[in-house]
């Protein structure tokens, strides 16, 4: 296994943390996506675009769990040791993107439990190796062509509670037809951190990720409730991959910000 950094309980000596807002201007910018069209218009524009692909309706209520090479994993946590970790920030994101709207007592948490890696073309191009190795799983799943519309890596801090994230949920900003696969940097567990899916809705159905580094989940987050189960000791490390149906297969990821969600247009 790598030697993935690990971090301790957060104290209660942590800095207090301080949400700044931007200049008026880039404020503008950043809620351009819903200023232009609404967020309820955007995703109206992306269901309609998304819906001309057609996937089968069955396919949203099954998942995948499998494990990528182990080698690439590793590729990817040794090319992380070499870029800062970034806070979630509210505004953070590209102005071509839709940022999530929420409240400043949510943001607190986002910002204390959850490190972002800021990836550039070194992390993205190993991330592009991974999507190109999970390209004939997706394809068979969906049934159709694929492509990626966002990629986001962070870690999980131990001592992160019941918040956001690790509520059971499913993604309503998204797209009906979205998928996401975690793939999870760090082993998977009970103990270390993971996800639980909800395939029935019901409770006493649930499954949790377990296995090496590498583990992923292929699903569909909209449809499908889900909840991330917080480290104890050590940080949960994941990689997430927010793909839509599409064409042709495009495997082109992107960090589009901490608080992105979709592209304003669906292209
Ligand atoms: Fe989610």
């Amino acid at each position: 296994m790598s030697n993935f950094p690990t971090g301790g309980h957060v104290s209660s000596g942590e800095p207090e943390i301080v949400i700044m807002e931007p200049p008026e201007d880039k404020l503008d910018l950043i809620w351009m996506g819903r200023k232009k069209y609404g967020y309820d218009k955007v995703l109206q524009n992306w269901n309609n675009c998304l819906d001309s692909i057609g996937v089968e309706p069955d396919v949203a209520h099954t998942y995948i769990i499998d494990q990528v090479s182990e080698n690439l994993v590793v590729q990817l946590l040794n090319s992380l040791k070499s870029i800062p970790r970034v806070e979630f920030n509210k505004f953070d994101c590209n102005t071509n993107y839709v940022a999530s709207s929420m409240k400043n007592t949510e943001v607190l948490l986002w910002t204390r439990f959850l490190k972002f890696f800021n990836f550039k073309e070194e992390q993205l191009a190993l991330v592009k190796l991974i999507c190109e190795e999970l390209k004939p799983v997706i394809e068979n799943y969906l049934g159709t062509s694929f492509r990626i519309i966002n990629v986001k890596s962070f870690e999980t801090l131990p001592g992160s509670y019941y918040f956001g994230p690790n509520k059971r949920h499913r993604d309503s900003l998204y797209p009906m037809h979205t998928y996401k696969v975690f793939v999870y940097l760090t082993p998977p567990n009970i103990m270390d951190g993971t996800t639980y899916i909800y395939p029935t809705a019901d409770d006493k159905d649930k499954i949790s990720m377990s296995g090496p580094a590498g583990t992923y989940v292929l699903f569909n987050p909209v449809l499908m409730y889900h909840s991330g189960h917080p480290p104890e000791k050590k940080r949960r490390a994941m990689l997430e991959i927010i793909l839509v149906p599409s064409h042709k297969t495009e495997i082109n990821p992107t960090f589009n910000g901490t608080n992105s969600t979709i592209p304003v247009e669906c292209i």
